[in-house]
């Protein structure tokens, strides 16, 4: 167990760099650090107000990170003395990336080890939501089934539908891999279009944001967010779905704009949404609450327990490959390495 704060007891403390672990991760990460270094560990899982994480970066060397420690460039210019922030998560929309390379910091994320998990519950999500899961899980628990009729909680088809994705980086391209399980045909878009080979071998067609939109049964959202994707999809996009269309985001809440796709799933614009992320985690639109046609979930795309592992310890391992000299795996910003 290690308690919130602890500091790891070592007699050459003053030699060893610091290492500042925001919020809990799992134990084996923590071990691997303080083999190498003082250790100051917050070992719960509400992690450091704002105001908590400025005074505590002081004098640390390297900062562990997780996707709720928002590192915005004011705070990065700050950071004297830190040399590596190693986020636990593939996306890194919380740390100002180009700050930090003009600080000289350098910055890290967790990608590949979460590929197939996210892809696996981005599926889970379309699955759920076009066949109605969680509506027919509440209808048994509350005690309302009494027969099978004809039309039940009767869903949409998957397989055979039409699968339209944007964004076709790694998780992009596991979620195309398991639509074309699905006998699915698979359109997507992107800032940056795949090369012919890749297309061909997933089986996938580069469209225009507009054909994707009119023509896709479900839209799956695999895009990082960036100032070019937040709101992608707000109520123009909605207006452009088909009505039967289902909405699946595991990517960043602000890439949908969540006021817009409650309103278009209330009025039933488009039929369903499966969202695994939100604007204001861990709040919720008050308009989705009240809907039976979205399934949602709490940020757990990539949480399957071995993935979640994995995860802490890449970004361990980063850590500790930037202070002890070594290139880390999953840098960031490459142009302030120079071997
Ligand atoms: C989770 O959302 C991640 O970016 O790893």
């Amino acid at each position: 167990m290690y308690d919130a704060g602890q500091l790891c007891d070592n007699s050459s403390l003053e030699v060893m760099k610091k290492v500042l672990v925001t919020k809990r991760v799992f134990p084996e990460a923590v071990e691997y650090l303080k083999q190498r270094f003082a250790v100051d560990y917050v070992g719960t899982d509400e992690g450091l107000p704002p105001a908590e994480l400025r005074q505590r970066v002081n004098g640390v060397d390297a900062i562990v990170s997780q996707l709720t420690d928002k590192f915005p460039a004011e705070f990065i210019e700050t950071l004297d003395g830190v040399k590596v922030i190693a986020n636990v998560a593939v996306g890194f929309d919380n740390i100002d990336v180009a700050a930090a390379t003009r600080k000289g910091i350098l910055a890290t994320n967790t990608p590949d080890v979460l590929t197939e998990t996210t892809a696996d519950f981005a599926f889970a999500l379309l699955m759920a939501a076009a066949r109605r899961v969680v509506e027919g899980h509440a209808f048994v628990h509350s005690g309302e089934w009494k027969q099978w009729t004809i039309d039940l909680l009767a869903g949409q088809d998957v397989w055979g539908r039409r699968l339209g994705m944007f964004g076709m980086g790694r998780i992009g391209q596991a979620m195309a891999r398991r639509g074309r399980g699905f006998a699915m045909r698979v359109i997507y878009h992107d800032a940056v279009r795949q090369a012919a080979e890749v297309e061909k071998d997933l089986g996938v067609d580069f469209v225009s944001k507009e054909e994707l939109l009119r023509e896709a049964d479900f839209v799956s959202l695999h895009v990082p967010l960036t100032d070019g994707t937040r709101h992608l999809i707000g109520t123009k996009e909605l207006e452009q779905m088909k009505a039967t269309a289902i909405l699946v985001n595991t990517a960043r809440g602000p890439v949908v704009d969540e006021a817009a796709l409650a309103e278009a799933l209330g009025r039933r614009r488009i039929a369903g949404a499966g969202l695994d992320v939100f604007e204001k985690e861990p709040e919720v639109h008050a308009g989705l609450l009240k809907l039976t046609n979205v399934v949602l979930a709490p940020h757990i795309a990539s949480a399957s327990v071995e993935t979640r592992r994995r995860m802490s310890m890449m970004a361990a391992e980063n850590a500790a490959a930037a202070l002890e000299g070594r290139r880390p795996a999953n840098l960031l910003n490459p142009e302030l390495w120079r071997s």
